[in-house]
């Protein structure tokens, strides 16, 4: 197929509001920055734009576009981009441009799919207010009829946010044996649950999660209501994160809200297991607070709020580099809105392998130095800097 005629079929698709979803990717040069590219259809103040979603190495960026500039937006990126999966209300389509922009252009009938314009409306969940869910029930988020209650509604929403990151790297994890996944500082384990319902009993993942944490009795509840559930491949231990050797693979190590430097002991253990996923959300980051010293930004740092503020950000860019920099495609993303909780940073990495690009370690180390830095992470992962 001629690529003009490519884009006469998508744009008319596009026109008649079919897109459902899809991804652009393939990138013809390696060094663009732009990984890929999602599309979806989103209503805002009753009309219809389609969002693009850029995924650059580090961030995330969105544009909506009308479908007249969405139709020029993918033009373009064909121009720079080898592969497009499209999603159609009742047809699935991918195409594959050759170097010489020739079009393979594959399609297929699919069910018919509702486009979902979630922009302006009701969020939708994965986990639905309404629908019973007996972790939810059991850890009282829910009544017995599935209502939400009241006073649990943020931790309900801190749930499903945290569900959609599960779900979104569900591609990197393995199908053909036992997936192997940790939960550093578990806690009350609202996400360990939540984590195993979703993969275990919605998706049928074959897995093992662990759940650890210093606190004897907050554990033992959890062991009980694991048993309740007859959550079988779940086990919860009494731990440090610190001293906790015992595995020598994991696929998935995730945290939430662990205190301090106990964050960047589950990431060092991630990175030393070569965890294909790492989802970490920091908490109350003292480190670096404590060794900052920069005359260059005095004028900010003579501020206490200002630099405990300025310490915590510098902390997670600091994580997410030293990830980066030992083969993991690392981003740092919203986890949930800031009225909710300002511990809202997710660090989201994907091992790949990939090696650093010139210069990173580089101009890493001149940061560090910038900032009189001495990060606990740098220091556990040296052997593989
Ligand atoms: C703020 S709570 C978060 C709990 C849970 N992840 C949640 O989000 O509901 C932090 C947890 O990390 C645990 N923790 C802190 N340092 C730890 C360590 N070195 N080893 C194991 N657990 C640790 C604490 O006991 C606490 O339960």
């Amino acid at each position: 197929m001629e690529l003009h005629t490519m884009h006469e079929q998508l744009t008319g698709r596009l026109e008649r509001q079919e897109l459902v979803s899809a991804t652009i990717s393939q990138p013809r040069l390696k060094s663009n920055d732009i990984k890929r590219i999602k599309l979806k259809p989103v209503e805002i103040k009753n009309s219809y734009y389609i969002q693009f979603e850029y995924q650059h190495e580090h961030v995330l960026k969105h544009k909506n576009l009308t479908v007249v500039e969405a139709a020029a937006e993918l033009e373009k990126l064909f121009g720079e981009f080898r592969q497009g999966l499209f999603q159609f209300t009742d047809e699935k389509i991918q195409v594959q441009l050759s170097k010489k922009f020739k079009v393979s252009w594959k399609s297929e009938q699919t069910e018919t799919k509702a486009a979902e314009l979630s922009h302006n409306r009701k969020k939708q969940y994965l986990l639905e207010d309404g629908i019973p869910y007996p972790f939810l029930v059991r850890l009282g988020v829910q009544n017995a009829d599935g209502k939400v209650k009241k006073q649990k509604y943020d931790k309900f929403r801190q749930i499903n946010r945290f569900i959609e990151f599960i779900d979104d790297s569900l591609v990197h994890l393995p199908k053909d044996r036992t997936v192997r996944i940790l939960d550093f500082g578990s806690g009350k384990s609202y996400l360990t649950f939540a984590l195993y319902h979703y993969l275990r009993i919605e998706k049928g993942l074959d897995l093992r999660v662990t759940g650890l944490d210093l606190k004897k009795e907050v554990i033992e509840e959890c062991r009980r209501i694991a048993e309740d559930l007859q959550y079988e491949q779940l086990e919860f231990l009494v731990g440090d994160i610190n001293d906790y050797n015992e595995e020598s693979a994991v696929d998935m190590v995730v945290t939430l809200h662990a205190c301090d430097v106990a964050t960047d002991m589950a990431l060092s253990r991630a990175v030393k297991w070569n965890a294909s996923v790492i989802l970490s959300v920091p908490c109350c980051q003292h480190e670096l607070n404590s060794q900052l010293a920069a005359p260059e930004l005095d004028i900010m740092l003579q501020h206490g709020l200002i630099k405990e503020r300025f310490s915590a950000l510098a902390t997670d860019s600091i994580r997410a580099e030293l990830l980066s920099l030992v083969g993991y495609e690392t981003q740092l993303m919203e986890f949930i809105d800031m009225e909710h909780t300002p511990k809202n940073i997710l660090i989201r990495a994907y091992q790949t392998g990939k090696k650093p690009a010139p210069g990173q370690f580089e101009r890493y180390q001149e940061f560090t130095k910038l900032l009189s830095a001495q990060p606990f992470l740098e220091n556990e992962l040296r052997e593989f800097l």
